[in-house]
């Protein structure tokens, strides 16, 4: 397995041979992050990304890590969900719940789906609640212990978009987002909120993410303009999981 570590100040990006073994690597490290938290007697509060990306995680960890991980002591939210119903195919809970919640021992109060049942405002309103009345604050900030985040090939993030960086530094939890092309309505959690993460984690696969890859991590022309590339940790670093083919312009 070749991989490359590439530090700068403040992110780490470990390039895989294969999205395989990148997914492997992960899921041993969401073990080790997750164990820890257990073993100080803490709940460990997750986001998960939605889209393609994470499905091989999901799978690998319904596989091999059914009782291997404290599931019990882990908290499902999402870093964005698109406003539709739980069972509708473009569901990011329907993904998650079909791919690992349903093969493993998860308690249901563990996971906390966007609601979307026709008001996005309710939707976005109710989940703010939910992670109010759930996540622990520090410095009056709500703190996720991990934050998983896909990057799209325009460069959005969660479901932030070029053509709405306000969300970037928005006060509020979470908005309610329109996908630029389908104006898909979405619930997004916030920059503020993605930054106040103990670790926040890109996964990024795929020769067709290699361009947006380069010009995030090489700070070309026009990358403070993208989303993904403005996620800056309050503390703590961003780190890249990238197999090689999204890397190969790096
Ligand atoms: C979503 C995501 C979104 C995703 C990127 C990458 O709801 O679609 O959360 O931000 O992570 O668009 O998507 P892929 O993994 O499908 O390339």
């Amino acid at each position: 397995m070749k991989k490359s570590n590439l530090y700068n100040n403040s992110q780490k990006i470990n390039v895989f041979s294969d999205t395989d073994i990148l997914v492997r690597k992960f899921s041993l490290k969401f073990k080790n992050d997750s164990d820890k938290v257990f073993n100080e007697n803490r709940k460990y509060f997750v986001a998960l990304s939605g889209g393609q990306t994470p499905k091989k995680l999901f799978k690998y960890l319904a596989e091999n890590y059914i009782d291997k991980i404290h599931w019990s002591n882990v908290h499902f939210f999402w870093g964005d969900e698109r406003c539709v119903q739980l069972d509708n195919s473009e569901s990011n809970y329907g993904e998650a719940d079909r791919l690992l919640f349903s093969k493993i021992n998860i308690p249901k109060e563990n996971i906390h789906p966007v609601i979307c049942d026709g008001n996005s405002e309710t939707a976005r309103k109710k989940y703010e609640e939910e992670i109010k009345s759930n996540l622990f604050k520090k410095n009056d900030k709500l703190v996720f212990d991990l934050i998983i985040l896909g990057v799209g090939e325009d460069g959005h993030t969660a479901s932030i978009f070029p053509n709405q960086l306000n969300f970037i530094s928005s006060t509020n939890i979470c908005e309610i987002a329109h996908h630029p092309q389908s104006n898909q309505e979405r619930i997004t959690l916030t920059g503020p909120v993605i930054m106040h993460a103990k670790k926040i984690v890109f996964l990024v696969t795929g020769e067709s993410k290699s361009e947006i890859v380069c010009k995030i991590l090489r700070k070309c022309v026009g990358y403070d303009k993208l989303p993904a590339a403005l996620i800056k940790p309050e503390s703590g670093i961003v780190e890249w999981y990238l197999d090689r083919e999204a890397a190969k312009k790096l």
